[in-house]
């Protein structure tokens, strides 16, 4: 018998980069694309926890011998278990994932989501929503250094998110079901890198930054009421001035501004990059008549795939 646990992808809609500036963002989860962890007896009876990451960057067997605590996914499950105050269960976990790494669509939050729901599920120990999206965040710092918790609360939570760092979660109510097509340019980009540049331009120019962060903000909380009374022109629309925005703050690439233009092109309402940019994702908000031609331009113009998710 094999028991499961899963976790979405997501995606940042709105408000990435200023979001670690302490302005809102909104993000959605990506339940379609998913990142599972299959709980199975170890084999030989073996006692101990192992941890296979089967197609992740490489094949991987953790145990949590002291060796392996430098391994991110070994020192999720020991933190794990220290909350649960629970033994390392006799059990091989092993995590899948069909989110492309490195690419804004949050595949480290899931990982580590759906391999510590597997601890918690085979050591019999209940975790809440609020501990779990805890241990997240600290794994998270060790993928990105200083990320503010955006991509670890939608994963957790599974639901659409306005977030501010630091405060409560604010679960966003979706006026209108709207489609979008998430374009990957199949350039893997650090999201730390991208982060760690904007803040050496902030800190070089604060006066130049500073109103490029607020007007990110100002268009998120008119992102916010539009998104709620289903205006789907009016968001397309933001989505662009988004984009523009990001482009001033260097964080897109000649790819994801072909992408995005094409998008344009070929009929979308809006486009624009999603999460650390440089390479990663763009979205680009379709309907039932666009969406075809949308993905075929975005295919034409170099998307390595093009991802079709319905927020709802
Ligand atoms: O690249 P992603 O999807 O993990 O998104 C990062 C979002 C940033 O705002 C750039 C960083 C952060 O920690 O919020």
């Amino acid at each position: 018998m094999s028991l499961q646990a899963s976790a979405s992808a997501k995606i940042i809609l709105f408000g990435e980069h200023a979001v670690v500036y302490g302005q809102p963002a909104i993000a959605v989860p990506v339940s379609s694309l998913r990142a599972t962890a299959e709980i199975t007896p170890n084999p030989d009876g073996a006692p101990g926890l192992r941890i296979i990451a089967a197609d992740l960057d490489k094949a991987l067997t953790i145990t949590l011998d002291a060796g392996f605590l430098d391994n991110t996914l070994a020192a999720a499950a020991r933190r794990t278990l220290d909350i649960l105050s629970a033994a390392p269960p006799d059990v091989t976990i092993t995590l899948r994932s069909q989110i492309p790494m490195a690419s804004g669509l949050g595949s480290g939050a899931a990982v580590t989501t759906a391999l510590i729901r597997a601890i918690s599920i085979a050591t019999s120990r209940s975790l809440d929503s609020s501990a779990l999206n805890e241990i997240v965040y600290e794994i998270e710092k060790s993928y990105h250094g200083t990320p503010s918790g955006i991509d670890n609360t939608v994963v957790v939570y599974e639901q659409p998110v306005y977030f501010v760092r630091g405060r409560p979660i604010e679960t966003l109510k979706i006026g209108a079901p709207f489609r979008l097509l998430i374009g990957d340019t199949g350039q893997g980009a650090l999201t730390k890198v991208a982060v760690g540049d904007v803040r050496r331009l902030y800190e070089s120019a604060p006066e130049r930054i500073q109103p490029l962060l607020t007007a990110i903000g100002g268009l998120v909380q008119r992102a916010r009421g539009v998104i709620e009374n289903g205006d789907s022109a009016a968001l397309g629309n933001l989505m662009l001035e988004n984009h523009a925005l990001l482009q001033q703050l260097t964080v897109s690439s000649p790819e994801l501004d072909r992408l995005v233009d094409a998008a344009v092109d070929a009929g979308a309402l809006g486009a624009k990059l999603s999460g650390g940019g440089r390479g990663g994702n763009m979205i680009a908000l379709v309907n039932t008549e666009t969406a075809n031609s949308v993905r075929e331009r975005l295919l034409s113009a170099g998307a390595a795939h093009v991802f079709d998710t319905t927020v709802v």
